[in-house]
């Protein structure tokens, strides 16, 4: 790598052409993706200081990698940066370096192609212009209320008086992201072009440089000292619909700053590194790091192995086959879709139509992923297919007798994979002459929305398989998690329980609605009486009876009623709750309202103690990926880590004591699991 001064390159490399434009490209070493880890900010510090010594005509900042611009600040480092005032130090030398950046006298021009996010786009926003590629993969964000924090390198200073206030403070509230195009109709970026242009658009910028994008005056008026307030208070009213400033105090500080410090940018970069420091050493932040750190371990399950799969054939397309279906035509694999008849095939084209449109927006990309998707009823993709999906009826026998016929036409080396809820792959597999290429992919409903997928190993199912089925997962953007082939799996088996909890609590007479606000107050996304109606209880119904078949324990009479009533939750308009225009309709809950303690805990400690035998049953491998799947398959409030780090964070012998005075009062459902003792090693080893 390039030499500035004394000092060796390890991560930019500086190129002068004959026109006198410096092109500066980041590539981090002994890595596949760009983050502005300490060593790039320092790097990147020392070559400004020498550019500026000579200064080029321009100054091009582009990546070296195929994988997109800069994914972020490094996330690995944030863990040592659990001390105030070191992090404060950090985050205050970084936004040095963009200083230097922003104050060139020449033009200074970011090419982005593909992810900027983060500290990225930070690093782009210091630039005086900003270039992106039309394509699909470049999305520009600010994502870090996500991790529990906000952004520290002058982002939240620099975006505002940009593109306006309100789309700013949208952007940074939500982390939500914005393509190429997008970005250039807010006026985040200067030009967005197709590839072949880049270089172009580069030399346009320079031979005529325009002035600095500057918002119209309704989109700057937000910001004026007498507005701040009321749009604050109106920011804050909104965030609070999502996110309770108890549980996620990362947004509210950044209106804070926003509204205290607007006026003066350089107090508001030393304020925003002040409380990015603050943030970063709270145990939520903390956490939500985790979550990502267990988010990236899922990921990895799927690497290891070079299987590539391209053409998938799905069988069933009801709910969920052909929200599967669709799902991989939408991430670029051509599909086959399966069922008995056009007219079972016709509502799940309708679906992946209305999903393209969502997500790919342009007609062109909408129609090439519809063309990529082919209705199947004579199931002529069988033969050409690298993977099998099957998802029909739950019925061992129907299942079989597809399998028998399907199994003499697959290629050699396809996966056959199966997303029973609830059949055990053994009895499945049974009628295959090579039992070992069945495997589960257990997807959840709804497909678009739910990250995870289990993969689920049966007890012959080839180890390649199970590999070959979590690369395939990790291939169409979804979480592969391996779970071993025991009733309801890890998420269901967990999530059950928690469920019949709060239908039990029902039965006793207690409020739904301040059931549910048990949960929300402790960090759900929803609460287990609306999740239960959103579900189906008919669906919940027969979950509750095949695990009760097995595991022992009682369902609760209130659901049989429920169902045997016809009142199955939203779709019939009418379950715990009675449904208006798609929505709850139950009296407004005070979240400061005092609930008595056990509601919650009843709640949680029979998650709680699922959890714990599913790990001593080996369901799956460890307290880290059970974490994992229990965040992405269910919503476990993220900011607490995962329920094994839960108990970890409010002590071991605490929690025990606790599940042992609810069984005194609430009975043996509450007996504490023998896998409770074998976490004794696990969470003090961790
Ligand atoms: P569904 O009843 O909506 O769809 C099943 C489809 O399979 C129907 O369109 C039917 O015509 C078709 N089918 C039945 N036998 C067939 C055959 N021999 N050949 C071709 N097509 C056939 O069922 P759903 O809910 O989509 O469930 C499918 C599978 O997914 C089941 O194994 C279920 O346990 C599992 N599952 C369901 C979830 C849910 O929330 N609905 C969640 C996760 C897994």
């Amino acid at each position: 790598m390039d030499k500035v001064g004394d000092q060796q390159m390890k991560h930019w490399r500086l190129e002068v052409d004959d026109e006198n434009i410096a092109w500066l490209t980041l590539d981090y070493a002994d890595a596949s993706t760009n983050v502005l880890s300490s060593s790039v900010m320092e790097e990147l510090g020392v070559i400004l200081a020498d550019i500026i010594q000579t200064p080029p005509a321009a100054l091009v900042i582009q990546s070296g990698k195929k994988s997109g611009f800069i994914a972020g600040a490094d996330v690995s480092e944030f863990g040592s940066l659990c001390d105030g005032d070191r992090a404060f130090k950090y985050i205050r030398e970084s936004q040095e370096t963009l200083y230097q950046l922003e104050s060139f006298h020449f033009p200074t021009i970011a090419v982005i192609s593909g992810f900027c996010m983060g500290g990225g786009l930070e690093l782009a926003l210091a630039c005086r212009y900003r270039i992106a590629e039309d394509i699909p993969s470049t999305r520009l964000g600010l994502p870090e209320v996500r991790l529990g924090i906000h952004p520290g390198f002058g982002g939240s200073v620099r975006l505002p008086p940009l593109v306006g206030t309100v789309t700013a403070m949208d952007m940074i509230l939500t982390g939500r992201s914005v393509s190429a195009s997008a970005a250039r109709k807010i006026g985040l970026v200067n030009y967005s072009v197709p590839g072949r242009h880049l270089v172009n658009a580069v030399h346009k910028l320079i031979a005529s440089p325009p002035k600095k994008q500057k918002p119209a005056f309704l989109k700057r008026l937000p910001s004026h000292r007498l507005i701040r307030p009321l749009l604050a208070k109106y920011l804050r009213k909104k965030v609070a619909v999502k996110a309770p400033e108890h549980h996620y105090p990362s947004p509210y500080a950044l209106i804070d700053l926003w509204l205290h410090h607007a006026d003066d940018p350089e107090t508001m970069m030393e304020e925003e590194a002040r409380s990015l420091a603050r943030m970063l050493v709270r145990e939520s932040a903390q956490n939500l790091i985790r979550v990502f750190f267990l988010q990236s371990t899922l990921k990895g399950l799927g690497k290891g192995t070079d299987f590539k799969a391209k053409n998938v054939h799905v069988i069933g397309a009801g709910t969920m086959g052909g929200d599967i279906a669709a799902w991989c035509a939408l991430r670029g694999l051509n599909v086959s879709l399966q069922d008995r008849t056009p007219e079972s095939i016709a509502p799940a084209m309708k679906r992946a139509y209305k999903l393209f449109k969502k997500k790919l927006k342009k007609p062109r990309l909408v129609q090439e992923a519809f063309d990529r998707l082919m209705p199947d009823t004579q199931g002529l993709g069988v033969k050409r297919a690298d993977v099998i999906i099957e998802a029909i009826f739950e019925d061992l026998k129907v299942k079989q007798e597809l399998y028998q016929k399907i199994e003499p036409q697959m290629k050699e080396g396809a996966l056959l994979a199966t997303n029973t809820s609830s059949i055990p792959l053994e009895e499945l597999a049974v009628v295959l002459k090579d039992p070992s290429r069945l495997v589960g992919l257990h997807f959840f409903n709804p497909v678009a929305m739910m990250q995870l997928v289990e993969v689920v190993k049966g007890k012959d199912t080839d180890d390649e398989v199970v590999r070959k089925a979590a690369a395939f997962t990790g291939k169409i953007n979804r979480l592969p998690l391996r779970v071993k082939s025991t009733p309801g799996f890890l998420v269901n088996r967990i999530l059950m329980p928690y469920l019949m909890e709060a239908v039990v609590m029902v039965g006793e007479g207690i409020e739904p609605a301040r059931i549910d606000q048990a949960a929300l107050n402790f960090g759900m996304p929803m609460g287990p009486i609306e999740l239960a109606d959103t579900v189906g209880l008919d669906i919940c119904l027969s979950v509750a009876e095949i695990l009760s078949s097995h595991l022992g324990g009682k369902v609760p009479d209130v659901l049989r009623d429920r169902v045997s009533t016809g009142n199955l939750g939203k779709k019939s308009g009418r379950g715990f709750y009675e449904y208006r225009k798609g929505k709850a309709v139950k009296p407004k809950q005070d979240s400061n309202d005092r609930l008595p303690e056990d509601l919650q805990d009843r709640l949680i400690f029979r998650l709680l103690n699922e959890s714990a035998a599913c790990l001593r049953e080996g369901v799956v491998e460890d307290t880290d990926q059970l974490d994992a799947g229990i965040i992405f398959g269910t919503g476990f409030a993220p900011f607490r880590g995962g329920p094994m780090h839960y108990v970890k964070a409010k002590g071991l012998e605490d929690q025990i004591k606790r599940l042992e005075f609810l069984e005194q009062t609430y009975g043996e459902r509450f007996r504490k699991d023998e896998g409770w003792d074998q976490l004794r090693d696990q969470i003090i080893e961790s």
